[in-house]
């Protein structure tokens, strides 16, 4: 792949596919159709570990160092946003795993933890990925230079195999896709 921001995009929709399925998870909550909590779980660590712990470190350690090197200020622009977003994110998403713990330990209430928090998640994503796709990453495609994305390629890489590791990550793509066939 020559646009390392492809790879980017690509993780985007792998991501969609567990947002879509936590939202019906959310929805059959609101029925009172309560998922089984190895579900909750499988998506919070899927969450927790593919969009945070990988993407999110490739896009913060990485594309945002070259962009803020090329003058995209940190302060009072998108990567700013970005990264406020991505702490966000990281805080909905400790609030998820407690509610699954409490679940796991018998708490029913639990479920209406988890679905506040989890739909909180969800809008906050949706926004997010739509952001970087039709903003951030555009300009990343305007202002970087061939020598600067292969950097961008190198940096990606190094981050998988250090973060997740390159099978566990494949592994990733098979619990998104696993979970959006499981809810639809
Ligand atoms: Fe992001
Ligand atoms: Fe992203």
């Amino acid at each position: 792949m020559n646009d390392p921001l492809e790879k980017l995009e690509e993780e985007h929709r792998v991501i969609e596919k567990v947002i879509g399925a936590l939202k019906h998870m959310v929805e059959a909550m609101k029925r009172d159709v309560n998922p089984p909590v190895e579900d909750l779980r499988k998506s919070v660590d899927f969450l927790r570990t593919f969009a945070d712990k990988c993407h999110h470190s490739k896009e913060e350690e990485v594309l945002f160092r070259v962009l803020e090197e090329r003058g995209v200020p940190r302060s009072g622009g998108p990567i700013g946003v970005m990264l406020q977003e991505h702490e966000q994110g990281r805080s909905l998403i400790k609030e998820m795993l407690r509610a699954v713990e409490a679940i796991e330990k018998g708490d029913e209430h639990g479920y209406i933890v988890f679905s506040e928090k989890a739909s909180s998640y969800i809008e906050l994503l949706e926004d997010h990925i739509s952001k970087e796709d039709n903003v951030l990453y555009p300009i990343g495609r305007n202002i970087l230079g061939k020598k600067e994305m292969e950097n961008l390629s190198e940096g990606f890489e190094k981050i998988e195999v250090e973060k997740v590791g390159t099978g566990v990550h494949e592994k990733y793509y098979r619990i998104a896709e696993e979970l959006g066939v499981k809810y639809k």
